[in-house]
């Protein structure tokens, strides 16, 4: 689907989300969301607080699992996925702390492996994803999993490629100061959630776009893996759409 603006797009997203979480309130179950960082959401995250405040969506049935963190990271620094989360949904709706779920980037290396597996448990645990809303790296990744990515890769500490270092320097100064490394959830985890929504904005992401849609699929562009699933659907804007 495409539209004029990223707002529109935004806004398309956080209705259906919502949709799914007043949905399963209905029946008493928890809506499981898997959730994205990076620009792209943020104005998705911005219109489910406005539906928060204005028009009493709760958030007490929601768990929440994000897609990844930079490793090494304190949760607390301002370049963490925790901090990012919290400052644009989390501290301004009513989500209860122990339902939401960031892989730990502050975890010695050798407790990481184990964090992985049990964090993949978790998931199927609250009963899998419902919804998984992703963006695009301009590598083809989502989530961390870089090209090279399986199509049944799990949650497991990545090596982030050149390009996505250097596209997250703006958040870390210098390029130095970036992470070389992340835990993400893999491929195989994000295929396994029962509906899917990847957004992209702007004509940087046209070429990826048009390779995930229109592309081979191929670990070279993992998110072409989405090809494969059932229940996708991507929103763009008309500048991200350009070269389909
Ligand atoms: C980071 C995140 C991805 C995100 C990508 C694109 O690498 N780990 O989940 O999709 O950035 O970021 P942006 O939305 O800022 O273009």
């Amino acid at each position: 689907t495409i539209f004029d603006t990223p707002e529109e797009g935004c806004r398309r997203i956080a209705h259906s989300i919502a949709t799914t979480i007043r949905e399963k309130q209905k029946t008493g179950e928890k809506a499981v969301l898997g959730l994205a960082t990076g620009s792209s959401p943020i104005g998705v995250y911005q219109e489910l607080v406005r539906l928060h405040k204005d028009e009493n969506l709760s958030f007490r049935n929601v768990v929440t699992f994000n897609l990844d963190e930079y490793y090494p990271m304190q949760p607390d620094a301002l370049q963490s996925y925790v901090h990012f989360m919290q400052e644009h949904l989390f501290r301004h709706v009513d989500i209860l702390p122990e339902n939401v779920h960031i892989p730990d980037g502050s975890l010695p290396i050798e407790k990481v492996a184990d964090f992985c597996a049990a964090y993949e448990q978790l998931i199927e645990e609250a009963g899998g994803i419902d919804v998984q809303l992703l963006g695009i790296g301009r590598t083809g990744h989502i989530g961390f999993n870089e090209p090279g990515s399986g199509l049944t890769s799990h949650t497991r500490l990545v090596k982030l490629d050149a390009l996505t270092i250097a596209d997250a320097t703006k958040d870390f100064i210098k390029e130095e100061f970036v992470p070389l490394r992340a835990i993400t959830m893999g491929v195989g985890t994000i295929m396994k959630a029962r509906k899917i929504i990847m957004m992209a904005w702007g004509e940087g992401k046209a070429p990826i776009v048009r390779q995930m849609v229109e592309g081979k699929i191929s670990e070279e562009v993992p998110a072409s893996f989405l090809q494969q699933h059932e229940r996708v659907t991507v929103i763009l804007d008309q500048w991200a759409a350009a070269e389909l």
